[in-house]
């Protein structure tokens, strides 16, 4: 199973847009994708038209020691499936603050071993313990970045927590990839932003842009995605294309991954204490 983290630190770069509409894009292709809601605020799965469940049935259960997460209702979504978010993240990580507790999930999807093509993390605007939790236990990063100030400094944080977490913390993580979103072609600060970006990272930033597109700005009020109610428009065009360039990125790093000796992931108890502050620092910045 290939598993990819959707992350910026910084807010509204299209984050849940782009896990909903990556994930809608490969359940059309017949992949068998879930998503898993880590974002305490849980937009995805509201706009997915999905009810709060009761923390046991949430992915709060991942960071329950006395709960089952084989017990937790996997909901269906557009296309894909959804393990929902639950607000009560927010008061359970406060006490979620040791070296340790970025592996709940790890362990978690170890013990579930479940059966899908694709998993995908949608994470919140912040490093958090859900968002390094989403990193240890993926191989691949997607960052979309809208092509602004803010966002590209949110971004290019990302990027440099992707490789702390690959250094000390989970050495399978190697693939990042970057994905503009909200790109507005009539903007100058766009193009030079978008410029910047690519000048600097390369081969990590896709070729496909998302453009602004009502229809996707839309997609907050309904269950469903923009495949759904707007097939021709360019939301679902872009997120089709990004989708497909993504996935041949992905495909070849796999194939890459697995020419190479594949390291070990670090075991829980492999956790030096040389990472211990960094971690600690990560998660009360
Ligand atoms: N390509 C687009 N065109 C127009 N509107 C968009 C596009 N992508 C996202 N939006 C809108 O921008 C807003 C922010 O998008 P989204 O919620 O996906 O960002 P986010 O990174 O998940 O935000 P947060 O950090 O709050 O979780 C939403 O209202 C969404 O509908
Ligand atoms: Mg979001």
């Amino acid at each position: 199973m290939t598993v990819l983290s959707v992350c910026n630190h910084k807010g509204g770069t299209g984050k849940t847009t782009t896990t909903i509409h990556v994930a809608a894009a490969l359940g059309l292709s017949g992949w068998r994708t879930l998503v898993i809601d880590l974002d305490p605020q849980g937009f995805l799965t509201h706009t997915m038209g999905i009810e709060e469940p009761p923390s046991d049935q949430s992915v709060a259960a991942f960071f329950d020691a006395d709960a089952d997460p084989g017990r937790i209702p996997i909901q269906e979504a557009a296309g894909f499936d959804l393990i929902p978010s639950s607000s009560t993240l927010t008061r359970r990580m406060r006490d979620l603050n040791k070296p340790t507790d970025v592996l709940w999930v790890r362990e978690a999807l170890q013990r579930l071993d479940l059966e899908y093509d694709l998993l995908l993390f949608d994470t919140a605007a912040a490093v958090t313990v859900y968002s390094l939790n989403a990193l240890v236990a993926s191989q691949h990063v997607l960052i979309p970045v809208l092509p602004e100030y803010q966002s590209v400094v949110g971004g290019e944080q990302t990027y440099q927590t992707t490789q702390l977490v690959e250094n000390k913390l989970n050495p399978r993580l190697n693939t990042r990839q970057f994905l503009f979103t909200q790109v507005d072609a009539r903007k100058r600060i766009h193009k030079t932003y978008r410029e910047y970006i690519r000048e600097k990272y390369g081969e990590k930033v896709l070729d496909t842009i998302v453009r602004t597109s009502t229809s996707l700005a839309k997609t907050r009020d309904g269950a469903t995605t923009v495949f759904d109610h707007d097939s021709s428009s360019r939301g679902a065009l872009d997120y089709a294309n990004a989708t497909d360039e993504l996935v041949a990125r992905l495909q070849s790093a796999s194939e890459d991954a697995s020419s190479e000796e594949a390291p070990a992931a670090a075991a829980p108890n492999d956790l030096s204490a040389e990472a211990a502050p960094e971690v600690s620092e990560m998660l009360n910045s």
